[in-house]
Order: structure tokens, then sequence, then C-alpha cells
């Protein structure tokens, strides 16, 4: 695939001071449109711009769209490093499938994340815990309010330089229990990356953050008693020195950090389950006291130790509020491989 490249002519200034997490965009973006007479084709990087559509898109009414989370590192050398890209793009051809939008050639969009990435590769900070956080998606534009799927769809990914995802860094989060919404059900999209996963989560997100939580953890749709996931992460669990994670049953997000997670500590000789756990079984064992630690695995949150659990007001707090063993040493060596600084016996770090 050729891509056009045109670059700006008024770079804007790198940010200087604290990053956050997707605020600040680079000075290019990738963009390639999709017709059914040419397929996906004009793959281009151009200036960052703002996108003029018709307010009658099939995404502004219908939600037909998807998007993709990916970071880039720079290493102590200076090279360019992404984590697992074909992960991602395989999970963003898994979404379009069940979106019914058309598929992208895996190498297409593995050269577009590549070129954009390294046209934009001063934006890459280097402060500890800083990445550049990569936002591949894609939007359906058929003008027209019928509901069918598209014909024409637009693919862009843009470029955010980013700090941690929670204001307190490592810092465990304080996570409450939602049992009247919930997120997804099997058969839906909960397994897809798309917008209208994270709507349906904002009633319960905005009713945490009132409550002074970071985030909700979500419970199966049906019976409102198994473990799903927790707002922007997957999650997992250490009883008794075992580790169990929900198990991807078509209503979680297949994580790569979830996945590099399990792999990892199966490597090292850790049991992990991968089972339905129920919301009382983390109780039991939090009051039997072999609730040993609860971690929360994302793209954009990393490793994130949870601190306290809150069920229908019940708080439990976990390892005394304290980044477990197991959670320090994920974090440790999962970004110690993903910054090159440690040993990647998976291979998972792609050199640009
Ligand atoms: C990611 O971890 O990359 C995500 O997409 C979560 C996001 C909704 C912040």
């Amino acid at each position: 695939m050729e891509i056009r490249i045109e670059r700006t002519t008024t770079p804007k200034a790198k940010p200087t001071g604290a990053l956050g997490f997707g605020k600040i965009f680079t000075d290019h973006m990738f963009e390639m449109d999709y017709n059914p007479e040419q397929g996906w084709h004009d793959p281009r990087i151009t200036p960052y711009h703002d996108l003029v559509l018709s307010p009658a898109c099939v995404v502004f009414h219908y939600a037909q769209e998807m998007f993709e989370g990916m970071k880039a590192y720079k290493d102590a050398e200076g090279k360019v490093r992404l984590f697992r890209p074909m992960k991602n793009i395989e999970r963003l051809n898994a979404t379009n499938e069940r979106m019914c939008i058309p598929k992208i050639d895996p190498m297409d969009a593995l050269q577009a994340i590549k070129e954009t990435v390294l046209t934009d590769a001063d934006w890459i900070p280097t402060e500890p815990g800083t990445s550049l956080y990569i936002r591949p998606f894609i939007i359906a534009t058929d003008v027209g309010l019928g509901v069918h799927p598209s014909k024409n769809y637009k693919f862009c990914i843009i470029l955010a330089p980013s700090g941690s995802y929670y204001a307190g860094g490592l810092a465990p989060v304080k996570i409450v229990v939602e049992d009247e919404y919930v997120r997804a059900v099997k058969g839906g999209t909960g397994f897809a990356k798309v917008g209208g996963n994270y709507a349906a989560s904002l009633i319960g997100q905005q009713k945490a953050e009132k409550m002074g939580y970071a985030q909700v953890l979500w419970l199966d749709g049906i019976e409102h008693k198994y473990i799903d996931e927790v707002g922007a992460m997957n999650v997992f669990f250490v009883i008794d020195g075992k580790v169990i994670t929900p198990q991807l049953e078509g209503n979680i997000l297949p994580g790569v950090t979830r996945d590099s997670t399990i792999q990892y500590l199966r490597g090292k000789g850790y049991e992990v389950e991968e089972r339905r756990i129920s919301i009382q079984e983390v109780y039991d064992a939090a009051k039997d006291g072999t609730l040993n630690e609860m971690f929360g695995t994302g793209t954009a949150a990393v490793i994130s130790p949870v601190g306290e659990l809150n069920w229908d007001g019940n708080k439990v707090i976990i390892n005394n509020n304290e980044i477990g063993a197991i959670s320090q040493m994920l974090y440790d060596d999962i970004t110690g491989i993903q910054y090159g600084k440690k040993e990647d016996p998976f291979g998972w770090s792609m050199v640009l």
C-alpha cells in the first residue's frame, strides 16, 4: 500500500508538564476511505484536522463505528516500539465483522499504524510512565436515516502523547460494583471494541464518580452475579495464591494486556484460571482473608491495582490498599518489555 504523506507546515509546540490521558494530539493523522467500488483506498497521512461530515451520517444516528487502543514507546536507544500490534489488528477485524464494517488487510493496518507513528515519532514522550497512545477508529459515512449497514466508511488513526490513565498512576483505585445497570450481554457487542459499549457504561461511571469511585465493576447482564469487567479494563483476582479472571464468553473485551498477563503469569508458573467468578465468591474470599489482590489490566490502564471494592455499601479493603506483589511484578515486567528494558521471552515488542 502506498501512503501519501502531506506534512504540516505549522507544527504545534510539544507539550510540557503533565500530559494526562488523551488530551493532546500530535501534528498528523492517518485517513483512508472505503466504498464498494474501490474497497479501502486513498491512504494518506495529513496534518491533524477536523472531519467535515453530513449530519445525516449513519455513525451519528446508529453508532456504526469501532475503535482500537494501543501505544508506542521510545526505548533508551531512541528506537520506537509497539506492543503486540497484530493482536489489536486481529481484534479490529473481529469488531468489524460484528459491526458489518469491511475488514482491513492486517498488513495494511500495521503499515498505517507504523507510518503514522513514525511521522510523529518526535511526539513520543519519554518521561517514565508516558507513551504515545494510538487511537485507530472507523466510522460509517453513508448519508441517510434508514437502518442498514453503511456502504461507505472512513478509517482514521490519531495519536495522543499520554501519561497514566488514572491521575494517581499505579496507586490502588477504588471500584464500585454496579448492580442496577448492565454493560453488555452475550450475543451483543461486549467482546467488540465499539463506542456503544462505553456509551452504555456512562451512567454507571457517572454514579461511581459521584460516590468518589474511579470506575465501575460490571456484573453479567442476566443474573447480575458474575463479574464481567471494569469500565476501561479487564479484571483479575488473586485468591489464595491462585489467579482468577472472567472467561471470554462474548460479553467482555478480549484485552491484549489481559492475554499478556495470563501468558506471562503461566510462564512464571502461576496457576491462572479463566472462569466465571461471582461477586459473592470475591466477598467470601475477602471475609476469610484469602483475597490477596485485585487488579485491572488494559492498554490505557496498564496494570492497575484495586484497593477498595464497594458492593451495595459493603466495602472491602484489599491488600491494605497497597500495591500487591503480583500487580507490581506485572507492572514492572510488562512495562519493562514494552519499553525495551527487560527480556522479551514472548517476542511481544516490535521495533519499528
Ligand atoms: C484502552 O485501554 O486502550 C481502551 O481502549 C480503554 C479506553 C476506553 C480508555
